[in-house]
């Protein structure tokens, strides 16, 4: 007997529409209004798509009521614990955990990338000194369009799979070359001896002399990598996804996906945290902003708190609040006095009823910007980490949604309200 397909009924103007229910691996039914237009000539309206599954993917899982984050199925908390990085991204894009072997041939391949040519170094030299590193990874990141079009396929598995190599190994440099554009240092080099996230620390400090990696800094920066990696369809895949669905050349799609992150809302708010912690100064001036964030007349919200999908604690906030601790610990601060404060506002909200009625909690950028200030980043740089670890979840998006052959361009629709037809009148008649 084969599997019975579920559908929901729905009434209107006296017919009845059945739309069928999709299963998927875990989670709730999903409805599906794939052909809900040519069915009824109607549209839905989900002007956030808070209610909207806008494509099949097979990559990362995200329980937002019990608080669960999945790489392919296995929990965040597994890996963070004891994977790397690398394995990690070998994971989201093969969909298997590698073996030794495989590993080492990815490290080859990604270190191979790890390079940036003349023209993008020299695009360096145009841009004002304080411009937002932000700013400066999308238009680098966009300008590697300019050197790989041609060669590229979007539908050769082949090509799509040198991007993925591509954008993984330059990122990093791009970041490092960003950091010091604003510090005035020279880049550091790759070493062969150090793993990839002490690489990427040496590549950032390796020019100050007497630089050597701190193995603690090292090994918080791949947890902040391996949290930070995918996290389904938030803004800024889904602006990769977009924007890639209609063809276009992949770094261009990766840039608006970095664009989608700046926003405070999304990865910009590992910025606004600590901008927003300096501005709160003391303890006691928690309240204060705590009756600002609630208070509907006041544009001030409590950054780094709340979340479209999570109403439960972020597991990954958990997880970088103790690797703060441990960061802290190294550099004897342990009584830092950001994390303090950070810890008592956490305290203060988590036992406020506005925040317990809306399911606030911390989510991933209320305490990572405290450890990427305490290795020693100024904060502008913060989201840029947050796409240098992300960059490997826009690119496996990238190719599962290339690699799928019933791809059509992404066109949601609107709910149109402007006039209704009306006749030109000529300039001199008005
Ligand atoms: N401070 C105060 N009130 C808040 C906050 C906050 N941080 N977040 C949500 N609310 C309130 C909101 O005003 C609304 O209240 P009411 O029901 O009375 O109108 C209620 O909670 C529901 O919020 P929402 O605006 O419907 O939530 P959303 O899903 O549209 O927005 C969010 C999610 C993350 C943009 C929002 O929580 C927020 O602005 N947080 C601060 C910025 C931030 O930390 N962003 C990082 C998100 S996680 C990492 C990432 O995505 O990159």
């Amino acid at each position: 007997m084969g599997k019975e397909n579920k559908t929901i009924g729905l009434l209107y103007n006296g017919g009845r529409v059945d739309l069928d229910l999709k299963e998927p691996s875990v989670g709730p039914d999903v409805v599906d209004l794939k052909n809900f237009s040519a069915q009824t000539g109607l549209y839905t309206f989900d002007p956030s798509y808070s209610s909207t599954a806008s494509c099949e993917s097979y990559i990362t899982y995200v329980d937002g009521t019990a608080g669960v984050l999945s790489y392919r199925g296995y929990p965040i908390e597994q890996l963070a614990q004891e994977s790397t990085y690398l394995e990690v991204s070998y994971l989201l894009y093969h969909g298997e955990l590698p073996t030794r072997d495989q590993l080492d041939v990815f490290r080859l391949k990604v270190k191979q990338n790890m390079l940036l040519e003349e023209s993008v170094i020299k695009l360096f030299d145009t841009f004002p000194e304080n411009a937002h590193p932000m700013s400066m990874l999308i238009t680098s990141v966009a300008s590697l369009s300019s050197i790989y079009h041609h060669d590229i396929n979007v539908r050769e598995p082949e090509d799509r799979e040198a991007f993925f190599f591509q954008v993984l190994g330059k990122v990093p440099i791009l970041a490092a070359t960003i950091l010091n554009h604003i510090n005035k240092k020279t880049v550091g080099s790759y070493d062969e001896k150090l793993n990839y996230s002490a690489n990427i620390l040496n590549l950032f400090f390796g020019g100050i002399p007497n630089f050597e990696v701190n193995p603690v800094f090292s090994k918080a920066l791949d947890v902040l990598l391996i949290l930070h990696a995918d996290h389904e369809q938030n803004c800024s895949t889904s602006s990769v996804r977009l924007a890639g669905s209609s063809g276009t050349n992949p770094y261009a799609a990766m840039a608006a996906g970095i664009a989608a992150l700046w926003g405070p809302l999304h990865g910009g708010a590992n910025e606004a945290v600590v901008r927003m912690f300096n501005e709160i100064k003391s303890k006691d001036r928690i309240s204060h902003f705590i009756e600002k964030a609630k208070d509907k007349n006041d544009p001030f919200r409590l950054m780094g708190f709340g979340h479209r999908v999570y109403k439960n604690y972020d597991p990954r906030a958990a997880f970088i609040r103790a690797t703060c601790h441990e960061v802290l610990d190294e550099l004897g601060q342990d009584n830092n006095p950001m994390l303090e404060l950070a810890l008592a506002l956490e305290e203060i909200a988590l036992h406020d009823q506005y925040f317990i009625d809306r399911n606030l909690y911390p989510n991933v950028d209320f305490y990572s910007g405290i450890i990427y200030q305490a290795l020693g980043l100024p904060k502008e740089m913060f989201t840029v980490m947050f796409a240098l670890a992300r960059v490997v979840g826009w690119a496996t998006h990238w190719c599962e949604m290339m690699a799928n052959p019933g791809l059509r361009i992404g066109r949601p629709r609107q709910l149109y309200l402007g006039p209704k037809k009306r006749n030109y009148i000529p300039l001199d008649q008005r």
